[in-house]
């Protein structure tokens, strides 16, 4: 009888967690189906290696030793969604060449790991007819309906350390520090980070800020006798007047000022502001490097044993996810436009607010 064939492929900007998880997926099938009924073809570079049939046919052996290994084996590229169903001017045709390398490779069943652009290629290869498995990925942890994403809780341990670290520079310097952590549309790593590592200020860009309010959480701090302050910044926060613009008119004014970001505006703004001396670090794709932590081993595991367990019941068209602490599935259809963003009355931006955390609003 042929093999069954699983293809597996990672899409998007990396995190640590997609190795553990694409071993979780392979072992958990090898146990399920038994290491000579089951072929697993790895397909490099993401859905660009899907386009251009760049695959390669793995053994149980080239899951061995991946479990703490960051980044992923596979190679990953963005691919983006919006460019799917353009034929560009190598004229290919990116749909249907991902159908043929499909058919090509004879595969049951393709495993995509990657974060909301990914989800809505394998929706939008699901709706084509393909068997698509998604797996949740990003240190953004903005996939709607997970409660985490795996690469998520290594970011945090990361960004939680750097801001631990700049406290003790603070201190000695009395300084006011702005970090910029990632995260462009969502601010889930910021506020978690900036709580775990008692940043004095959390700004993200579900809760535009004005300046002059933090400027005064800065200034009451002074006041009270502390000579340093933390400005934990998303990558993606935005100032009152900012969130009102259109994103293509806020960013063409960034660029004007010569910023890409607000981080290095509101540290101008605030040494303006405030008199005292502020420096800017962006930690940027360290956030995104090493290790997976032991929590993020745990889910990948889970994560990609589960995606196995889908294959089995063929059951196709879905996403691994966690819900109230327990594995689950949620059709991509349902996941694939949408972002889980922190809603302004999240249970940590209350509990930030209710020790005296200023969001800037
Ligand atoms: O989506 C994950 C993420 O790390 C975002 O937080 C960040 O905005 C983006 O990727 C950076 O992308 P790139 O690696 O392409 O610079």
């Amino acid at each position: 009888m042929a093999k069954l064939k699983v293809g597996i492929l990672t899409s998007g900007g990396d995190c640590p967690g997609l190795n553990a998880t694409i071993r979780g997926a392979a072992k958990g099938c090898y146990n399920l189906f038994g290491e000579d009924k089951v072929e697993i073809i790895g397909i490099h570079n993401g859905f660009y290696g899907l386009i251009h049939n760049d695959c390669e046919k793995m053994s149980p052996i080239d899951f061995a030793g991946i479990l703490t290994r960051g980044g992923t084996i596979l190679k990953t590229k963005r691919t983006p969604y919006k460019m799917m169903q353009v034929v560009e001017e190598d004229n290919v045709d990116k749909v249907s060449e991902m159908k043929k390398t499909y058919k090509a490779q004879k595969l049951d069943c393709l495993l995509t790991l990657g974060g909301n652009g990914t989800h809505k290629t394998a929706n939008l290869l699901s709706e084509e007819g393909l068997n698509v498995i998604g797996l949740p990925k990003t240190i953004d942890n903005d996939i709607w309906g997970t409660d985490v994403t795996f690469g998520f809780h290594t970011a945090v341990d990361i960004a939680t350390d750097v801001i631990d670290r700049i406290h003790t520079t603070a201190d000695s310097h009395s300084r006011v520090m702005v970090i910029e952590i990632m995260g462009n549309k969502a601010g889930w790593l910021t506020l978690y980070s900036g709580i775990a590592g008692g940043a004095d200020i959390v700004l993200i860009p579900e809760i535009p800020y004005d300046i002059n309010k933090v400027a005064d959480a800065v200034k009451k701090r002074a006041e009270e006798g502390k000579s340093f302050s933390i400005i934990a910044v998303a990558e993606g926060a935005m100032d009152k007047e900012e969130a009102e613009m259109k994103k293509k008119i806020r960013m063409k004014a960034r660029a004007e000022q010569g910023y890409n970001t607000a981080t290095l505006r509101i540290t101008k703004e605030i040494e303006t502001l405030t008199g005292f001396e502020t420096r800017a670090v962006v930690p940027g794709h360290m956030l995104r490097g090493g290790s997976p932590s032991a929590y993020d081993r745990v889910l990948a595991t889970k994560f990609g044993a589960r995606a196995a367990e889908l294959i089995k019941q063929k059951k196709f068209g879905y996403t691994v996810a966690k819900v109230d602490g327990k594995i689950t599935e949620n059709k991509l259809t349902d996941v694939a436009m949408k972002t889980k963003f922190v809603l302004p009355d999240d249970e940590l931006v209350i509990t930030g607010k209710n020790i005296g955390i200023s969001f800037g609003d």
